[in-house]
């Protein structure tokens, strides 16, 4: 798994304890440095790495699975085409983009919101939704309440 824009990395704890290999990349290197490293039995693996998710040399590496939280919409509205088809370089053919997505409307940002509508044209077929769910009000912050969805997509043939 990759994560990328991970800060100090909460989730990459949480996915490490899950058991999976996870690869998380942050620009902020104090924020690679205070992320927490995994503990526990059964944990997976983390390599935390401080650079950029554009032009980092990921190699040998391929990812089953890209998570996010909170990167595409904290980055300019105009980079969206471009972090999907770094997505879809650094992900396997059949692997998966999941994450939590803001979906919220702003006047200004960042955060800027990801509509159905902006989603459809980013993400149009053969990508395809194997979940869309709201997220609980008490799982995000107070910016994000009522405006965030679990979403799990993979670009069908
Ligand atoms: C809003 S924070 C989200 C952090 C974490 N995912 C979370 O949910 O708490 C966005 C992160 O993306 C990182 N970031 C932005 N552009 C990046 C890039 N090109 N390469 C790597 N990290 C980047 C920033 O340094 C920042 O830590």
């Amino acid at each position: 798994m990759l994560i990328p824009g991970c800060g100090s990395g909460y989730e990459v704890v949480a996915f490490t304890q899950a058991g999976h290999e996870v690869h998380a990349i942050d620009f902020s290197r104090p924020a690679v440095a205070r992320a927490r490293q995994p503990s526990g039995s059964g944990a997976g693996r983390t390599d935390y790495r401080g650079g950029d998710f554009f032009t980092h040399d990921f190699a040998p590496a391929s990812f089953d699975f890209i998570y996010e939280r909170t990167f595409l919409c904290a980055r300019p509205v105009a980079w969206r085409a471009r972090i999907v088809q770094r997505n879809g370089e650094l992900r396997k053919a059949r692997g998966s983009l999941l994450g939590i997505y803001f979906s919220g409307e702003t006047t200004e940002g960042p955060p800027h919101g990801l509509s159905s509508a902006a989603a459809a044209a980013l993400f149009p077929p053969p990508f395809t939704f194997t979940l869309d769910l709201p997220l609980p009000d008490e799982e995000s912050l107070p910016i994000f309440k009522g405006s965030e969805r679990w979403q799990e997509r993979y670009r069908g043939h």
